[in-house]
């Protein structure tokens, strides 16, 4: 099982996704990705890996890069933050591919519609809380 998490920039809300689900279940290989690519090369934005450190989520070692049309075929399962992340995905699938693409949110029942962008909203802990709901929900959902 292959499962990639999406944002914007691939700097605060999916390397955060990946590295709390990955600490849920290490035997998932998961990876994150930007739609866009003005971060490409970058570790995860400083306010965020410090929020996440706080709660035992080390996310020093990941590196932005953007999402590419062959993820289609890596991934069983792509997960975006938001609907405009799911739409620019979408907008690049091959003509063939049934890869699933779900919201990350779809995995919690409060009736959130998206994960808030903390790089805007600076709610890192808000972001944090729910991304580790939709977490739990994605493994349960596996
Ligand atoms: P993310 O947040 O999509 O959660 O990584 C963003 C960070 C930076 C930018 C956009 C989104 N930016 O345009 O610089």
């Amino acid at each position: 099982m292959k499962i990639l998490f999406v944002c914007l920039g691939n700097i605060c809300r999916s390397p955060t996704a990946e590295g709390v689900f990955r600490s849920f279940a290490p035997e998932v290989d998961a990876d994150s990705a930007g739609t866009g690519g003005w971060h490409v090369g970058e570790p995860p934005y400083g306010p965020m890996q410090t929020a996440a450190k706080a709660r035992g989520y080390d996310l020093s070692d990941l590196r932005a890069r953007q999402f590419d049309v062959a993820d289609f075929s890596r991934f069983d399962l792509i997960i975006a933050m938001d609907g405009d992340n799911l739409a620019n995905i979408e907008r690049l699938r091959p003509a063939g591919n049934e890869t699933p693409v779900r919201l990350f949110t779809d995995y919690e029942d409060s009736g959130a519609d998206a994960v808030p962008d903390p790089y805007y909203t600076r709610d890192f802990d808000g972001a944090l809380d729910l991304i580790e709901t939709c977490a739990r929900g994605l493994v349960t959902a596996l």
